[in-house]
């Protein structure tokens, strides 16, 4: 038995915002921005939201994999901005899209997000529980930033992407890792909207994203390699097999790192974040919509997908496409 990706949908934020566009809001340049992160634009959604823009990129998903959505019994949603804090946004999206015998639901894990909800789904499949789940990376990032920050608000986008799984008889590679380092949960945060009540007296506070940067990078250029590493090892594959490298878009910087640490060629890590910036949950599931519609993934490559964010979290899958 294996899990197959059968189906991608994605949906960016509407309303493209250049680095010029920011330029003239903080202080900063397309110079700056560029050449530390590899980013020109990012998209920022006016209308949809979260949820709106999941269930865009559900629907293309469902569309894509020629599947009805009430064939589908699992939704599970990667996220850190849902619209609520309950109900969960894959519920929303469940009812946007008809998936009316699915059960949703949604896991935290900031930038790894759809990587953990893919491990997620695909463990319910290997344990025979569901047939047909539609996982999905969302994230409106930009109702959580200080736009007065330079350090934060040059690096994000908003955005969702969504795969159809499936579990499958045949034999085929799905294996992955899910790993978490809490002692460095301050590193990367978001401050929850809820702090203070009634009895504290104290009023709700506005959380808005913080990121110790070279923290963040020093952490991702270490434990991608690692992860993708351990993975390689523990099903026998070579570096040789693996056709792509899908990383999480957060900075051009870390990606070419990885590659270099991994003495891998960059043409093997495709990148979109030029057009995009870092879309957290989303920035893998969309990469990998744009890369199948654009034909470039065959049946049988071997592909990694591999996230990394706030937590701190990070993972790796290797799967057959
Ligand atoms: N424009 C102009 N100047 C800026 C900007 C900006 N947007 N942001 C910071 N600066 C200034 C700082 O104020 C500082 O000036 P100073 O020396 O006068 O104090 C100088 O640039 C250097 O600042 P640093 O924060 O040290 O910049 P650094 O070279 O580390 O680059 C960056 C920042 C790009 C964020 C880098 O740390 C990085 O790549 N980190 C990886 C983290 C990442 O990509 N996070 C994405 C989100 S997290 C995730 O997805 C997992």
């Amino acid at each position: 038995m294996t899990t197959k990706i059968i189906g991608t949908g994605s949906c960016p934020g509407d309303r493209v915002v250049t680095n010029d566009d920011l330029a003239q809001i903080v202080e900063t340049s397309d110079e700056w921005i560029s050449t530390r992160t590899g980013i020109r634009e990012r998209r920022l959604t006016t209308v949809l939201g979260t949820a709106g823009m999941a269930a865009e990129a559900a629907r293309k998903a469902c569309q894509n994999a020629g599947i009805d959505p009430e064939e589908l019994d699992l939704i599970v949603m990667g996220t850190s901005t849902p619209e609520y804090c309950f109900p969960n946004g894959a519920c929303q999206v469940q009812a946007e899209i008809g998936a009316v015998n699915a059960v949703g639901f949604d896991v935290s894990a900031a930038c790894s997000g759809f990587v953990f909800a893919l491990m997620t789904a695909h463990s319910f499949m290997k344990a025979g529980t569901y047939r047909n789940a539609l996982v999905i990376g969302a994230d409106d990032i930009s109702k959580i930033i200080d736009w007065s920050d330079r350090k934060t608000c040059v690096l994000f986008g908003d955005g969702a992407g969504a795969a159809v799984i499936r579990a499958e008889e045949q034999d085929g590679i799905f294996h992955g890792l899910l790993k978490s380092d809490g002692k460095k949960w301050d590193v990367l945060t978001c401050g929850a909207r809820t702090a203070g009540n009634f009895l504290t007296e104290k009023k709700p506070e506005l959380g808005y994203v913080f990121m110790d940067g070279q923290e963040v990078f020093k952490f991702a250029v270490k434990k991608v390699p690692e992860c993708i590493r351990q993975i390689l090892e523990e099903t026998n594959t070579s570096q040789e097999e693996i056709r792509y490298y899908i990383l999480h878009q957060a900075n051009e910087r870390i990606i070419d790192s990885v590659a270099k640490r991994l003495k891998e060629p960059l043409e093997k890590f495709p990148m979109n974040i030029q057009k995009y910036g870092n879309t957290s949950a989303a920035s893998i599931p969309i990469l990998l919509d744009e890369m199948n519609r654009e034909g470039r993934l065959k049946r049988g490559d071997k592909i990694i997908l591999s996230g990394f964010g706030g937590g701190l979290t990070w993972g790796a899958i290797l799967l057959e496409w």
